[in-house]
């Protein structure tokens, strides 16, 4: 038997349906990188917000965004984003970032300026010498890694994710995001061809957990 594959697992899905724990949890469970894509979204948001950089202003935007650098920082198995060496507040959770981040994330500059960057983390993920990594996102099976060794899509019914998102105590227009995040040109948020559907509305998170990881274990193993 050789050495064990490295392995990609791609999770897309909209907000709230259960991407970021079912990702935390295989990511243990495999030894593999977790990465939170949607954390580098709402980061690089709060930080437009602050420099007042709107994303209607093309230009300076451009301009904003060529001069920024993009780090890691591995917080366990978790893949920190830097934005010039700083790592993303707790206004990255706040409703200001909550209701922007969809905006940002539609102008095509945006996507651009993350792409190499979270491509990049595969090469993270092998200097740490984990197995592979787990990307959660939007656009992650259909354009970031299209050949993953597995591309899973979940959905839930929508009153079922403002659910679970009133029970983390936050307040956030998941129908709003999905809606512009389902709508934009520039890769928008679709189940790719080939994906592997999920849907978790009456499933617990350890059922969600458990379909994934019997498709990904033997993968490990072969
Ligand atoms: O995953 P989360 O809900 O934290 O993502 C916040 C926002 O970031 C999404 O609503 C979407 O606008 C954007 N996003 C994206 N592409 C990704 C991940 C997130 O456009 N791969």
């Amino acid at each position: 038997m050789g050495p064990s594959p490295f392995i990609i697992v791609a999770i897309d899905g909209g907000a709230a349906s259960g991407k970021s724990s079912s990702s935390r949890i295989l990511a243990e469970q495999f030894n593999l990188l977790h990465v939170d894509t949607g954390s580098f979204y709402r980061h690089l948001t709060a930080e437009l917000l602050r420099r007042r950089v709107p994303p209607t202003d093309a230009g300076a935007l451009e301009l904003t965004l060529a001069a920024l650098e993009f780090s890691t920082q591995i917080d366990g198995r978790s893949a920190r984003m830097l934005v010039d060496g700083a790592p993303a507040g707790d206004d990255i959770r706040s409703q200001d970032v909550n209701s922007m981040v969809s905006h940002y994330a539609a102008v095509p500059a945006v996507r651009a300026a993350l792409l190499a960057y979270q491509r990049g983390q595969r090469e993270v993920a092998q200097q740490h010498n984990l197995r592979g990594l787990v990307m959660e996102g939007r656009d992650i099976g259909s354009v970031i890694f299209p050949d993953a060794t597995f591309r899973f899509f979940l959905h839930a019914d929508p009153l079922e994710r403002a659910k679970r998102r009133a029970a983390e105590g936050q307040t956030d227009s998941i129908t709003e995001r999905d809606r512009l995040d389902s709508s934009r040109k520039a890769s928008p948020l679709t189940c790719p061809q080939g994906a592997i559907d999920i849907d978790s509305t009456s499933l617990t998170l350890d059922q969600v957990v458990a379909k994934m990881a019997a498709l990904i274990a033997p993968a490990l193993t072969a």
